[in-house]
């Protein structure tokens, strides 16, 4: 495989830490530039409030922090952006018009109807798009959004079952880990010995972004998927990995048997080519009454941290329904392993290179 070097943007928060732990010894994805807001400047390891308890790799760490600039990751194939989103809306575009390949985590740009919002193994088929996207903005790169951390594990478990049985409608209550917040994310006095009913606008990312990741390659742009999709977000005391309820009912009867087989084959592009991120087995049912739980399946699967983990699937009012609960780690299968996962899939199609 080609190798290929990459820039990271927001590289010293709670996502850009994640990048830098998945990159090190990446067959062909290389870490070059590292930049920054208030860090610029400043060597990584200084500027990097380390949330790990594993060390920053060291040659990371003696890298000085770039400022947020296009010519700073001149001779990179391609750049991760672990952005805020406000930041990202003014400079995401700046890096594709000059040219680079940009893997944005923000939400800045998931809802434009030019950029594909990717999760690899759900639907590869909406990276096309690039290719209006450039004729649309003039851009000799390209910009590729990946899903709100909420979202990922959530689409990863619609997708199977929207396929296999078809889905009506689905009400979901998700208790979000205190890290989908970034760093320091929200005070101590606030979560501690508590739970926080709202988390602002996220109910709605998770209705248009979960639609239009399940929605199908219309002419210019994707036709979102129509069921019926509720949420309740709730922020916890748990530092990684968000924790999901889902009721869905279906047009026809639906046996907890038959959706535990389909959650467990369910397979993507990212296995099938065997990509270096890509777990061995992308939704893992657990059997376990009182599972999944975030402190102990977190990191489930092959590549950790990137399995969603189901458990405790029943019918729910009726045959026609199923209730679960599945888990995903926010700040791997809800951030950087996806990203990561897109820039491998970009490059095994020939989306890479400058
Ligand atoms: N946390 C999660 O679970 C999660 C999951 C999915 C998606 N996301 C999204 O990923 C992005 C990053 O989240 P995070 O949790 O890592 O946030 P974070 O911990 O607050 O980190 C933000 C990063 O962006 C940099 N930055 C801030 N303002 C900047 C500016 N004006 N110009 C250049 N760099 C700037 C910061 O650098 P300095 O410290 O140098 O200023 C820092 O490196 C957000 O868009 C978030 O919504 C987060």
């Amino acid at each position: 495989m080609k190798q290929f070097t990459a820039a990271l943007l927001g590289s010293t928060g709670a996502v850009g830490q994640r990048y830098v732990s998945m990159l090190n010894d990446h067959p062909f994805i290389r870490l070059e530039v590292l930049m920054g807001g208030k860090s610029a400047g400043k060597k990584y390891g200084e500027a990097a409030r380390w949330l790990s308890p594993s060390e920053a790799p060291k040659d990371i760490a003696r890298k000085q922090v770039l400022a947020t600039r296009p010519e700073n990751a001149e001779g990179c194939d391609l750049v991760f952006s672990a952005l805020p989103s406000e930041a990202a809306a003014r400079v995401e575009p700046n890096f594709a018009k000059a040219g680079f390949n940009v893997i944005s985590e923000a939400s800045a740009h998931r809802m434009e109807d030019y950029v594909p919002l990717v999760i690899p193994e759900v639907n590869p088929s909406h990276l096309p798009l690039i290719k209006n996207q450039r004729k649309r903005s003039g851009w000799k790169g390209s910009l590729v959004a990946t899903p709100n951390c909420t979202v990922t594990g959530l689409a990863m478990v619609l997708k199977p079952l929207l396929d296999g049985f078809k889905l009506n409608k689905v009400v979901v209550t998700s208790m979000q880990a205190i890290s989908g917040a970034g760093f320091p994310g929200v005070p101590s006095f606030l979560i501690m010995e508590n739970v926080i009913p709202y988390i602002k606008n996220e109910e709605e990312k998770v209705a248009d972004e979960s639609r239009k990741i399940l929605g199908v390659v219309g002419k210019n742009a994707i036709i979102p998927a129509s069921f019926g999709l509720a949420i309740s977000c709730n922020r916890v005391p748990v530092i990684d990995g968000h924790l999901e309820t889902l009721y869905a009912e279906f047009p026809g009867e639906v046996t907890p048997s038959a959706v535990t087989k389909t959650l467990n084959h369910f397979m993507g592009a990212p296995q099938e080519l065997r990509l270096p991120t890509a777990p061995k087995q992308p939704i893992m049912v657990h059997e376990g009454l009182d599972r999944p739980q975030p402190r102990l399946d977190r990191l489930a699967g092959s590549v950790p941290g990137m399995s969603v983990v189901v458990g405790r699937v029943r019918n729910g009012i009726d045959k026609n329904s199923i209730q679960l609960t599945l888990l995903s780690h926010n700040t791997i299968r809800g951030a950087a392993g996806t990203a990561i996962l897109t820039a491998e899939l970009m490059a095994a199609r020939g989306y890479l290179g400058r």
